[in-house]
C-alpha cells in the first residue's frame, strides 16, 4: 500500500517523499579524507587518521586513552575482558538497552542481573542497584539512553563501596555531558558508537575509552590480536609476539578517515541536532500540556547532544496505532529496545515478563521520531501535524492548519 498524507481539507493524497527514520549526514570532507588515506597507501589500522580520531576524542572529552574500534560492540567486548569477568560473575545492567551491552560479558560466562530504569530518563535507576549487589557482583554496565547521562556520581559511589568495575556504555552519548564531564569519561572504561544511526558516523565504528590508566597496556594488547605489537611500533620491544588472548579490533584507516571529518564537524552536527530537538519540542509541547504524550526529559545536570527524539504515549495500544498511522502517511517512526530480560536469552537466565514492570511498560509506550541532520522544518511539521491529528489534540501552531474534524475522520478511517 502506498503512503498517503492529509491535505489541508482533510483529504488523503499520495506523499511525494517519505520521511525516513534516520539518514547519515555527510558534511563534505569525508570523501576527501578517504581519498587521502587511499592515496597514501596506508589503509590498514592505526595510521594517521586513526590516531587523529583518538587524539581528538581524548583531548575534547578528557579521556585518558581512546582506542578506536570497529564498533561499540567490539569496545564493550574489550571492556568486559579488561574487567576480567568470568563464569559465575554477576554484572548489573539495565534490561532496557541494546543487546551487546549484555552479550559483551555474557560471552565470557558472566550473568546479567537486570535492574529497573528511571521513568524520566529511561536510564538505570541508581536507587535499585545496591539491592542487586551480591558477593558475586563484579561490575556495573550503565548506559546513557539517548545521550542523556545516567546518575554517574551515585553509580560510581556504589561501585567504590563494593569494589566493582564500571563500564559506561556511552554508545549514544558522544559529545554529551554529565555535570560538565563527558559521557564515557567517568567509568573505569567507556564505549562509543559511530554506527550510521548515531550523530557522528562512519558506517560501523566505535571507540574504547580507557579511564583507568592501569588498564591501558592490556587494552592495547587485547585490541591487537593479543600481541604487544603496539609496544613494538613505539620501539619499546624488539619484536612483537603473542602475550594474551585478544582479537582483531582495530578499524581500517578508510573508516577512520571518514570519521575524522565527522568528528571535526562535531559542533556543527550537534548544533543542528539541538535545532531539530527544539523544533519538535515547540511543536509537540501543546500535546504534552494536554497530557497526550511526554517529551524527553533532560535533567539539569545533563547536557544532551540530542541524538534522538522520542515521545512516550499513554499506552502500548496508542503507541502502536500512532506508529502504524505515521507509516501509512510515509513517516518512519520506530519503537526501541525489546527489554533484554524478556528476550529468549534473558529467559535463559530465569527472567520472565512481569519481573521489571516499569521497564516493560516504558518500552511499550516509547516512539522515536525521524531525526537526522538534513531533516527539514517542513518535514518535522508534517510529523507533528500527523501526531496532533492522531492524538486528537489541539494544533501546536495555535490555529490548526487544516479542518480538524476532517482529519480526525480520516484518521479513524485508517485506524481499523
Ligand atoms: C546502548 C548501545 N550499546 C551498544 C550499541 C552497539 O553499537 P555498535 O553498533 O557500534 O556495535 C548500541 C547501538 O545502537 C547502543 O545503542
Amino acid at each position: 500500500m502506498s503512503a498517503t498524507s492529509l491535505r489541508a481539507d482533510g483529504v488523503e493524497q499520495p506523499v511525494s517523499a517519505a520521511i525516513p527514520f534516520t539518514k547519515p549526514w555527510v558534511l563534505g570532507r569525508e570523501l576527501e579524507y578517504v581519498a587521502e588515506a587511499v592515496r597514501t597507501g596506508a589503509i590498514a589500522g592505526d595510521g594517521p587518521f586513526t590516531r587523529r580520531c583518538a587524539r581528538l576524542l581524548e583531548e575534547r572529552f578528557g579521556i585518558r586513552k581512546v582506542l578506536m574500534t570497529p564498533s561499540c560492540t567490539a569496545a564493550l567486548e574489550l571492556a568486559a575482558q579488561l574487567c576480567d569477568l568470568r563464569p559465575g560473575d554477576e554484572v548489573i545492567v539495565p534490561s532496557y538497552t541494546f543487546v551487546t551491552t549484555a552479550s559483551s560479558f555474557v560471552r565470557l560466562g558472566a550473568r546479567p542481573v537486570f535492574v529497573e530504569i528511571r521513568p524520566d530518563t529511561l536510564n538505570i535507576d541508581p536507587g535499585r542497584i545496591e539491592d542487586a549487589v551480591t558477593r558475586r557482583t563484579r561490575a556495573i554496565f550503565p548506559i546513557d539512553y539517548a545521550g542523556v547521562g545516567c546518575d554517574m556520581d551515585e553509580i560510581l559511589e556504589i561501585a567504590r563501596r563494593h569494589r566493582l568495575r564500571v563500564v559506561e556504555d556511552a554508545a549514544q552519548g558522544v559529545n554529551a555531558f554529565y555535570k560538565g564531564r563527558a559521557l564515557g569519561s567517568m567509568g573505569d572504561l567507556g564505549a562509543y558508537s559511530f554506527h550510521h544511526t548515531k550523530n557522528l558516523v562512519c558506517g560501523e565504528g566505535g571507540a574504547l575509552c580507557v579511564n583507568d590508566p592501569g588498564l591501558i597496556e592490556r587494552a592495547e594488547i587485547l585490541r591487537d590480536k593479543g600481541t604487544d605489537r603496539t609496544k613494538f611500533l613505539r620501539g619499546q620491544v624488539e619484536k612483537y609476539t603473542w602475550v594474551d588472548v585478544g582479537s582483531s579490533s582495530i578499524p581500517s584507516e578508510i573508516t577512520c578517515a571518514f570519521l575524522a571529518a565527522q568528528l571535526e564537524a562535531m559542533d556543527t552536527i550537534t548544533a543542528r541536532r539541538r535545532e531539530i530537538d527544539r523544533h519538535y519540542r515547540h511543536r509537540l509541547a501543546p500535546l504534552e500540556a494536554a497530557g497526550l504524550l511526554r517529551l524527553p526529559v533532560v535533567p539539569p545536570q545533563c547536557e544532551s547532544h540530542c541524538r534522538a527524539f522520542h515521545i512516550l504515549l499513554e499506552g502500548a495500544g496508542v503507541r502502536d496505532g500512532l506508529m502504524a498511522f505515521l507509516k501509512r502517511h510515509g513517516v518512519s517512526a520506530v519503537f526501541h529496545f525489546v527489554p533484554l530480560h524478556v528476550s529468549p536469552m534473558g529467559r535463559q537466565f530465569g527472567y520472565r515478563p512481569g519481573d521489571l514492570p516499569l521497564t516493560e511498560d516504558l518500552a511499550g509506550r516509547i516512539l522515536r521520531l525521524p531525526s537526522f541532520g538534513t531533516i527539514t522544518a517542513a518535514q518535522q511539521d508534517r510529523v507533528a501535524d500527523l501526531i496532533t491529528a492522531y492524538l486528537g489534540g489541539v494544533g501546536a501552531r495555535g490555529a490548526v492548519a487544516y479542518s480538524f474534524s476532517a482529519v480526525v475522520a480520516a484518521c479513524q478511517e485508517v485506524e481499523v
